[in-house]
């Protein structure tokens, strides 16, 4: 096992996956509870993860002294580095220079965390997000690669097998970064890379089983490849004490609750309620145009619906849910840290704070390329697995300004065109998410020689690996043309197409 110690960064979520990519089981723990679990866990490295504070505030967090004493294998990132270099007996001070974004680096000296991709002269691509910097070795570390910004961008101590890095390599802007920490990890640590996903799914579904209980599980299933995998976890744990509840909450694509029950029951042999709640949910957003509120209200309603099934069940003790990582990170402002709420998914930030039931998440560390590894593993057929993400809060993010009944009608016709026509072309594969928004706007048109005065669907599609960062996906002109033409002359009530070429960032993958 690998110790990942967290001090508070927005990556150490993806240090951990790439960890997990190279093989090998890794834990993160807050650098508060760092010495019990080291003790626990007694792992074979320990990594240091970056995080908002400066070594040079009183009171800055610390990794327990253990780790330096014990002799595993350290590597410390950005923060991690600083508190490396001080509590080895070097010194750091925050620096007026702040480093962000796309730096070089240039090698000084081979080391093993180097090999077979970093020579000395060379000069590398890395990507920086730091204020502070090292300014005094600590005894026995040379250094081993610098950068403009940072003299001592990487150093270490290969005997004592301690490095220091002062960029990212966790994040895909540094192109050589994952095979680094593999390197880390494999070369400097020697650990096999043996673990797989398999593996996973048994600790996932222990640790399912530690924390319900005997207790009873109802999941919200929509069935899209994350909770469908969440409930075959789940299944697999604790068997019949999990009932699931699919909502039909009159935002789903067009016959999609019918599709979902139909596809799990040929499949499963899972107990599934339908409950249809699209009266109620349709009632409460009617003329809602904030987009934090239609997600609120979302949310809530998406609450009172479980508890009130739970109660018909003869209650139940916990809410499960395919609660993903980006969900995690997007809808949650860490205390002191630098990220803000983008949005409140629906499946975290979007949730009451008062609720009867307890949450399960077995989900919330994995990347949605990630839950789709894992659902192979269980046996989810293609169908599921392959299928394009659909946000919880459903066409209510996709129909900016006040919602009605009659615009999610047009959105749900326009929508199911435009897949219709993806799936013809052969690209549904190739796209990560497509789908259609349906705009608050009116334009003049002329057909049939009368004039229209009608709304403007805007069509979406991007490609990404884990729905972090996304590109526009770049269609043929012709095939656009198709589309466009066939929801104008088809849907009523939309007489202009217009295709959306915003990637995230700066763009979010949604409208709202
Ligand atoms: P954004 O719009 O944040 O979306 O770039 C990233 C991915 O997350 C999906 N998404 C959601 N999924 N509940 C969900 O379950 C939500 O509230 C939610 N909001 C966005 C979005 O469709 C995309 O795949």
């Amino acid at each position: 096992t690998v110790l990942i110690i967290d001090f508070g960064s927005q990556f150490t979520q993806l240090i951990a996956r790439r960890v997990r990519e190279s093989g090998v089981y890794s834990e993160i723990v807050p650098f508060q509870s760092a010495e019990e679990a080291f003790h626990r866990i007694e792992p074979k490295a320990v990594i240091l993860s970056g995080g908002p504070a400066s070594t040079s505030e009183a009171g800055s967090p610390r990794a327990p002294q253990i780790v330096f004493d014990s002799g595993v294998p350290v590597l410390g990132i950005c923060y991690g580095q600083m508190t490396l270099c001080v509590q080895m007996g070097g010194r750091a001070e925050s620096s007026p220079h702040r480093e962000f974004g796309r730096a070089f680096v240039e090698i000084e000296k081979e080391c093993p965390l180097f090999d077979g991709m970093w020579a000395p002269g060379q000069r590398h691509q890395v990507w920086m997000s730091h204020g502070d910097r090292v300014i005094a070795l600590p005894e026995g570390f040379e250094i081993l690669a610098r950068s403009d910004g940072a003299p001592f961008a990487v150093f270490g101590d290969t005997d004592r097998r301690m490095y220091g890095i002062m960029f990212h390599p966790e994040v895909v802007h540094t192109p050589d970064g994952a095979r680094l920490l593999s390197n880390f990890v494999h070369g400097v640590a020697g650990l096999k890379g043996d673990w797989t996903m398999a593996a996973y799914r048994e600790q996932a579904i222990e640790a399912i089983r530690e924390k319900v209980g005997d207790g009873k599980v109802i999941c919200a299933l929509s069935g899209g490849v994350d909770s469908s995998v969440a409930a075959l976890l789940i299944h697999e744990a604790i068997g019949e004490r999990l009932t699931c509840i699919l909502v039909d909450h009159g935002l789903m694509r067009k016959n999609e609750a019918q599709q979902v029950v139909e596809m799990f029951r040929q499949h499963y042999n899972l107990p599934l309620i339908l409950v249809d709640a699209s009266d109620r949910f349709i009632g409460a957003l009617e003329g809602e145009s904030d987009p934090e509120k239609k997600r609120k209200t979302i949310g809530r309603l998406f609450i009172e619906v479980f508890e009130e099934e739970a109660k018909k069940l003869g209650g139940a003790d916990f809410l499960a849910q395919g609660t993903l990582y980006p969900d995690v990170i997007e809808s949650v402002s860490f205390s002191g840290g630098p990220s803000v709420t983008i949005k409140s998914h629906h499946n975290v930030g979007g949730l009451p704070a008062r609720m009867n039931m307890k949450l399960v998440e077995p989900l919330r560390e994995l990347f949605k390329d990630e839950v789709r590894i894992l659902g192979k593993e269980l046996g989810l057929p293609e169908s599921f697995i392959g299928r394009h993400p659909f946000p919880g809060p459903g066409l209510a993010i996709r129909c900016p300004g006040g919602i009605t009944r009659e615009k999610l009608e047009i959105l749900r016709e326009a929508d199911a065109i435009y897949l219709d026509e993806i799936r013809k072309a052969g690209l549904y594969d190739a796209i990560w998410q497509a789908f259609a928004v349906l705009l608050p706007v009116q334009t003049v048109g002329v057909m049939g020689d009368g004039r229209t005065y009608e709304f403007v669907c805007a069509l979406r599609a991007v490609t990404s690996v884990d729905g972090m960062t996304a590109d526009f996906y770049h269609y043929d002109m012709e095939f656009l043309g198709r589309a466009a033409t066939r929801i104008i002359n088809e849907v009523r009530g939309i007489n202009r197409v217009v295709y959306d070429v915003t990637s995230k960032p700066p763009g979010t993958i949604e409208w709202e």
